[in-house]
């Protein structure tokens, strides 16, 4: 990639995706149609509106779009930064907002959730079936010992158990902490010791690529090494595949669940109350528990779902494609559309099972209208060809989402004229874990799009470009992207260290958020997401840290020592190559066999993070490039790894390094 002269100036400037470079001159525009505008949820007085009193605008916003048991008084409370509080005298459930609230006026007959089984099983769940389940979950979960405060694992496929389950932990008030079920029992049982979990609601196995994936044997690895804080293990018969049982310590959901009382009262939780933990990786090796709280985070959920994707919930049938054990599927699965009354579609499988054409199928078959998925989806299907969406009816599809990674004009391009047929607004979404929910992006019906670009941050929002002294950039200019005001849905801390979230995000510039990303200013303003400028990779739009993957690497007895990579891949945007160094005896035996040490080393990775994790290549080098300081110069491996003249190598404490290591992969394995 060409990095902008003004690129940063840290050793590992921007990664982005394939087709970056190209940012900086596209031109192509897109103005919404009068039609769209007119009919928009979204209008352009909210900016000026947010900008005239931003803690203000989101306090209407709170009123609006909640229910409260106990109205606030107090909007923001930012005396203690970085620890915000939103909304803090005021009480109300998640799960009623979500669930009962609908209910009670008059929609308990719309359908909440059109579920699609990869084997093509079905299940439909009206707002009136949903409120039975989550409360009969609810008073399961807590005969099993759970009370206000108390943290759940969740460990599921995509079925509407889990999205039950998840907002049965939020109507008793007991933050839950959903981990990805293509993760390992190691990384489960980081994360089930951490938040020192008492309940793991999880599933015999789910469907994927056809067959049943089991996911039971990893939380019964995850018990057996060290879990002194668990009770239960709730478990869900999906697949039917044998499992092995715990008596006094396993239940069936079926027993539990289906027997328990279909009435239940919310628990009323503070507006700061846990709502939820959810994992994500950091710079470091270890895992941050990234925790949101209650008001603020349904409130910011409820407006942006509401306005980005321009939801009409009595007609639109919406369907965000991503797994609940991310936060696009916390947000835009659980909490934005149900807070927000709206009809989706959940998919539990693969875009290619049985066939490639398996999500158009379903976009035809539900009449999908609003649509959010990832650009490394698109480049799938691009690759795919579009024959196989042009042989359905996409025709019902109104508004087009995109979130995860920087989209490339081109996949952007085809995204809106085979998708989305010529017209449907295209939004692109900046966010992440920590904000909680979508903070730039452009509003359908207002924002003339630019393909590639997320462009302007959303009313209520504050974010700039800055250079490394935090000088706001002039238009044209590169630099960091930061968040210069609080928001609803920001994080409130990492769980159990107050002090990592100070140092992560707070200390690199005064007073202002530092998401760890490389933007750009357009000449109108704009901005355009470059990548991390961190030890953070993206691959597929799922964050890695390059630390954790060393960190599983040297923990095989064949490894002296690692450094891992993100490099660029023309369809996940990031592919994870990693660097190994052998140990001296093991190097001697299996020099001649660098498939098997691939190959192991691959498995290793998997199994002590997780399939996505496994590194697309791993190169055995003599040596490491790294400064005197013994920092390794991760760009210069990059260069190798992206297939470039390796850039300037005269800060290594042995310049020769470099040679030795491209020598030694010239060389026939
Ligand atoms: O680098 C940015 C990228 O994804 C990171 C956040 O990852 P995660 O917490 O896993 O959340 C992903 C889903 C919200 C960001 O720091 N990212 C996310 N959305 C975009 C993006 N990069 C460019 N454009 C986006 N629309």
């Amino acid at each position: 990639m060409t990095e902008p002269s003004t690129a940063p100036t840290s050793p590992d400037a921007p990664q982005g995706s394939p087709g970056l470079e190209n940012l900086l001159t596209e031109e192509r525009r897109f103005p919404p149609s009068a039609q769209f505008a007119a009919q928009a949820n979204a209008t352009a007085d909210a900016y000026a509106w947010a900008n005239a009193d931003r803690p203000g605008f989101w306090a209407d916003q709170a009123r609006e779009l909640l229910t409260w048991s106990t109205p606030f008084t107090q909007t923001l409370d930012w005396s203690d930064a970085p620890f915000a509080r939103w909304f803090a005298d005021g009480r109300l459930n998640a799960a009623y907002n979500a669930v009962d609230r609908h209910v009670e006026q008059g929609r308990g007959d719309r359908v909440a959730l059109h579920f699609e089984g990869e084997g093509g099983d079905t299940r439909t769940l009206t707002y009136a079936d949903l409120q039975r389940e989550v409360s009969r979950a609810a008073n399961a979960i807590t005969a099993l010992g759970v009370g206000t405060g108390d943290r759940v694992a969740i460990y599921l496929p995509l079925i509407p158990e889990a999205v039950v389950t998840m907002l049965a932990c939020a109507r008793i008030g007991a933050p839950h902490s959903v981990v990805f079920g293509g993760f390992s029992a190691e990384a489960l049982s980081s994360r089930i010791l951490d938040a020192e979990a008492k309940l793991v609601v999880t599933a015999d196995g789910g469907f994927r690529r056809g067959k049943p994936s089991a996911l039971k044997p990893a939380v019964d690895e995850a018990l057996a090494k060290d879990a002194p804080s668990v009770q239960h293990v709730l478990v869900v018969r999906r697949t039917g595949q044998p499992v092995e049982w715990t008596p006094g310590r396993d239940v069936w959901w079926h027993d539990a669940v289906e027997a328990a009382s279909a009435q239940h009262t919310p628990v009323d939780v503070e507006a700061e109350h846990p709502l939820f933990i959810l994992y994500t990786s950091g710079t470091t090796g270890k895992p941050k528990g990234i925790f949101h709280t209650t008001g603020g985070y349904l409130t910011q959920a409820a407006y942006t779902h509401l306005n980005v994707f321009d939801l009409k919930p009595e007609t639109d049938v919406y369907w965000c494609t991503a797994d609940i054990g991310w936060i696009t599927g916390h947000t835009y699965v659980v909490y934005g559309p149900l807070v927000n009354g709206a009809t989706q579609v959940i998919y539990e499988g693969t875009p290619d099972t049985p066939h490639r054409g398996r999500w158009w199928e379903i976009v035809q078959k539900y009449g999908v209208t609003i649509l959010y998925t990832a650009p490394t989806a698109i480049r799938t299907c691009m690759k795919w060809g579009e024959e196989i969406p042009s042989q359905f009816d996409l025709s019902t599809l109104r508004v087009l989402g995109s979130v995860g990674e920087p989209i490339n004009p081109e996949a952007w391009m085809w995204y809106r004229r085979v998708i989305g047929g010529d017209k449907a607004p295209i939004v692109d979404t900046w966010w992440q874990t920590e904000t909680g929910a979508i903070m730039i992006s452009p509003l359908p019906g207002v924002t003339e799009t630019k393909p590639g670009s997320a462009q302007v941050p959303l009313p209520g929002i504050a974010a700039d470009v800055v250079d490394d002294e935090a000088h706001s950039v002039p238009n044209g200019g590169g630099g960091y992207l930061v968040l210069t005001e609080p928001w609803p849905a920001m994080l409130r801390g990492i769980w159990g260290d107050p002090e990592r979230y100070r140092d992560t995000y707070w200390s690199r510039f005064a007073n202002t958020y530092f998401a760890g990303d490389g933007a750009k200013k357009d000449e109108d303003g704009d901005i355009w997401l470059l990548g991390r400028v961190d030890d953070v990779m993206n691959v597929s739009g799922h964050r890695l840290s390059t630390t954790e993957i060393e960190s599983a690497l040297v923990s095989h007895p064949w490894v002296a020592e690692a450094a891992v990579v993100g490099a660029t891949d023309e369809t996940t945007g990031q592919a994870v190559v990693a660097f190994v160094i052998l140990r001296g005896d093991v190097a001697e035996g299996t020099a001649a066999d660098a498939a098997t040490v691939q190959e192991t080393l691959r498995t290793h990775v998997a199994k002590e993070i997780g399939p996505i994790a496994k590194p697309r290549q791993i190169l055995v080098v003599p040596e490491l490039p790294k400064t005197r300081s013994g920092k390794i110069m991760r760009r210069l491996l990059r260069d190798i790894a992206e297939h470039r003249q390796v850039g300037d190598a005269t800060t290594l404490a042995d310049s020769s390094v470099m040679d030795l290591i491209a020598q030694g992969l010239a060389k026939p394995a």
